[in-house]
């Protein structure tokens, strides 16, 4: 028995030698071949993969709601009439095409920096902030990543909430940090969990970093009320975190850049030194043109400044300067007093427009027969109704009614228009009943 024992094991070991010398053959055969034979296949990106497929489908009643990028009534892309006139002046002034600085522009840093803490902040006022121009949104967290990797004094644990937005985690992983979570959103009532967040807040380990959105969270469209941000400006402050907020909504969650700015200024206001990453891809619809900032807000314009010399150190080798005709964009628009209050409108316009869709919608699933209570879509604000569809109810939508939205609910309110608001209404309660 012990001999028959000792005999198999030998042929286990003699067969797995094989096969070792056989999958190190085919390996160095494949190396040979190239040199990326062992890449794998990596899965579509959870927002930007569902356009690719939505792009493949022949049906003309299409819908995509999956990427958060505005629509006009028509369903058409929106080039603001501001941009426009923007763009003309730019012409006008036959601008060179020279580099920018590494922190790029300087007027569109400034507008960035009021824009965002208000004119008579004293963050700008009293030259507090260290604002570079980033790549839109996504490259403005990543620039804020990397110095808080290199220079953020404690652990780099960074808590982001549950859920956010799909690329908050890669990007600061990234960056090396480590990503924790706190509680957010509550799916039993599709709204806040206040209680859940200032219980997961309030043990998070002194010194961690929190990301907060500042308005029209994403993906869920729920956001606190101006009472709960002073709550929780307050814990923050007693488990002494670091609050780092990403505004890639301001003006189009209400339409109103100062009410839409409140979470950001009241912690200034309340005396926290943040970390801002802000976007222009929709309050300005300049997407593709990657307009966006990044701002540490500093304890005197001395530390302001060696702050910004580190900063600019990280971005050189990323990407050495920004792009310029976005920024140059946006600081003739914030810079044109003219522009600017136009710009003001037009951004309450979009707002709008997605606050009318979400009463259409709303009203369509009631008139559908839906039983359902579907006050949040209401209820929420911003890009992004986060309409609490299991993944089987949006696999059926997808398949069924080519109604293409994220596997975990989201749908973008900006796709939707006059003319398909009741076909998505039926056929989200197709998929509910
Ligand atoms: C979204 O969440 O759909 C947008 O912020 C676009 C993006 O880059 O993910």
């Amino acid at each position: 028995m012990a001999l028959r024992k000792s005999f198999s094991s030998v042929n286990v070991s003699r067969n797995l030698a094989k096969n070792a010398v056989a999958a190190t053959c085919s390996a160095s055969t494949r190396n040979n071949s190239s040199w990326w034979s062992g890449v794998e296949m990596g899965p579509p990106d959870a927002i930007l993969g569902v356009t690719e497929a939505f792009k493949a489908d022949s049906n003309p009643q299409k819908m995509n709601l999956g990427v958060g990028a505005y629509r006009d009534d028509n369903g058409k892309p929106y080039v603001l009439p501001t941009v426009k006139i923007a763009e003309q002046k730019l012409l006008d002034q036959g601008l060179d095409k020279e580099y920018a600085g590494i922190g790029g522009l300087p007027d569109f840093c400034k507008a960035s920096a009021q824009l965002a803490f208000g004119e008579d902040s004293s963050v700008v006022t009293k030259g507090l902030n260290t604002t570079v121009q980033g790549i839109s949104g996504t490259g403005s967290l990543r620039i804020g990543g990397a110095f808080l990797n290199k220079w953020y004094p404690k652990k780099q644990d960074i808590y982001l909430p549950t859920p956010s937005w799909g690329n908050h985690t890669p990007i600061f992983k990234h960056a090396g940090l480590e990503v924790k979570a706190y509680k957010y959103y509550d799916p039993k009532t599709c709204g806040f969990d206040f209680k859940g967040a200032l219980d997961d807040i309030s043990k998070i380990p002194e010194g961690s970093i929190i990301l907060l959105h500042a308005c029209a969270h994403n993906p869920t469209g729920v956001d606190p009320k101006p009472e709960q941000w002073k709550e929780i400006s307050s814990i923050v402050k007693q488990r002494k975190l670091f609050p780092f907020f990403d505004m890639a909504y301001q003006g189009f969650a209400s339409g109103d850049i100062s009410k839409d700015a409140f979470a950001l200024r009241y912690f200034i206001e309340d005396g926290h030194q943040v970390a801002l990453a802000q976007s222009y891809a929709k309050n300005m619809g300049l997407y593709g043109e990657r307009a966006g900032a990044f701002t540490i807000v500093c304890s005197s314009p001395e530390e302001a400044q060696r702050v910004m010399s580190q900063v600019k150190i990280l971005i050189r080798p990323m990407y050495s300067n920004p792009p310029i005709h976005g920024a140059r964009l946006v600081s003739t628009i914030l810079n044109t007093p003219e522009l600017r209050s136009q710009w003001l409108v037009e951004v309450k316009g979009m707002a709008d427009r997605i606050i009318s869709m979400r009463e259409k919608l709303k009203s369509g699933l009631q008139k559908a027969g839906s039983s359902h209570n579907w006050q949040h879509i209401t209820d929420q604000i911003g890009m992004f109704c986060f309409t609490g569809l299991k993944p089987d109810q949006v696999e059926k939508l997808t398949k069924e009614f080519s109604v293409y939205l994220t596997k975990d609910g989201r749908i973008s309110m900006a796709g939707i228009s006059s003319s398909n608001v009741d076909y998505l209404a039926q056929a989200i309660h197709a998929v509910t009943k």
